[in-house]
């Protein structure tokens, strides 16, 4: 009594359908939080402490939700954030979600642990499709520079440099459920040899360097061409530092809840950190960007009229195309999109460039 996919009204559907269909150490991999979840169920209730405050008599006969990210025109203040071992939900991987993305002229985050090899995802892509690369850094450098400059030899735009997991998290579900399928389908790129009594995420993640640091960022910076963003920002001393390094974004996010808990939600951080950086005038100096717990195109426009330059989302693209292949990737990015033009309309914004702090009441919020 599975649902078809056209009961899916939203993108919460999916993963209702997903719990049903996915073999339960797939599903406990991809829902589960860090200890005790409550970072994972705030970064979705946080946007309900923002209201709009919607303005009247705007014509918005015409909706235009395009705009840029790191200088690549999108359809869509998002983007398809990495998550790591696509094959868990579906057999062909990741390469489902670059159609997807391709087709609705989205971004795409390849994470260093996918389950398809980087190439066959660049592979996969259409031109003029635009991917970005997720990296975990490797204790040996080298590895991580031949990573990094293959990627841009291929032609990503973007390097998002993880900094929120020097050591992965307790994912308590993930390490309950018995894991036996995951190890072999990692790219090489790890290197060592897999632990599978951790759970999935432990098993796969042992490269990880945990004295990465600031004295690397230059480093960075020097290998690639490629603009560099810190993915897993969680406060505005740090998003300053990452300004004064001259890194060209930040991504104000808690892994989905799946690393540090009670950690705060990437809304929050964001209301934390645009007053300051506009109070500086260093908000043009750095794109910053949220994710976690979008679920909905109004949490999106919340998240730009507080000022990110686009959203990430994960978990939402898994479950759909865990469920229903790329027929599900395809119907909720078409469900956001549609909402996202209703959203505006209602809101009193033809344009991104409309998306502004008055539109909303974030009083709320903790850090407002
Ligand atoms: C992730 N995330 C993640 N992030 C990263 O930098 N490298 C990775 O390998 C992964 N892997 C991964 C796997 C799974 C199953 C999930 C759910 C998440 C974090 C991800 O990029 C992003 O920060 C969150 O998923 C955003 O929250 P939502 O949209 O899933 O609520």
């Amino acid at each position: 009594n599975m649902p078809i996919l056209e009961q899916c009204y939203n993108l919460m559907d999916f993963e209702a359908v997903a719990k049903q269909v996915m073999k339960k150490t797939a599903w406990a991999y991809y829902s589960s939080g860090a200890d005790d979840e409550i970072t994972m169920r705030e970064n979705h209730s946080a946007f309900h402490k923002i209201w709009f405050r919607p303005r009247i008599l705007v014509d918005v006969e015409n909706i235009d939700t395009s705009t840029t990210m790191l200088g690549t025109k999108v359809s869509m203040p998002y983007y398809v954030t990495a998550t790591a071992l696509g094959k868990l939900g579906h057999p062909e991987g990741e390469v489902i979600l670059t159609r997807g993305a391709h087709k609705h002229n989205i971004i795409q985050m390849i994470p260093t642990l996918a389950s398809c090899s980087f190439d066959e995802i660049m592979d996969a892509a259409q031109a003029p499709q635009v991917q970005w690369l997720q990296l975990y850094v490797n204790k040996d450098r080298a590895v991580t520079q031949r990573i990094v400059q293959h990627a841009e030899a291929r032609g990503c735009k973007g390097l998002f440099i993880t900094v929120d997991a020097p050591q992965l998290g307790r994912r308590e579900k993930d390490m309950r459920s018995k894991f036996d399928d995951v190890g072999s389908n990692v790219q090489s790129s790890s290197g060592d040899s897999v632990d599978r009594s951790q759970g999935a995420a432990r098993a796969i993640s042992s490269f990880i360097d945990p004295s990465l640091s600031w004295k690397d960022i230059p480093w960075f910076l020097s290998i690639t061409k490629m603009p560099i963003v810190l993915k897993g920002v969680q406060c505005v001393e740090d998003v300053l530092r990452a300004v004064d390094l001259g890194v060209h974004g930040v991504v104000l996010s808690n892994h989905g809840g799946r690393q540090l808990d009670t950690a705060p939600s990437g809304i929050e951080i964001l209301a934390e950190v645009m007053p300051v950086l506009r109070s500086r005038g260093l908000e043009h100096k750095i794109e910053v960007y949220i994710d976690g717990g979008v679920r909905r195109a109004t949490d999106i426009i919340k998240a730009l009229c507080l000022g990110a330059k686009g959203v990430g989302i994960g978990r939402p693209f898994l479950y759909a195309m865990s469920a229903y292949g790329l027929a599900g990737v395809d119907r909720a990015m078409s469900l956001l999109r549609d909402e996202m033009e209703m959203g505006m309309r209602l809101v009193g914004a033809a344009r991104i460039e409309d998306l502004n702090p008055s539109l909303v009441d974030a009083r709320g919020l903790a850090n407002h």
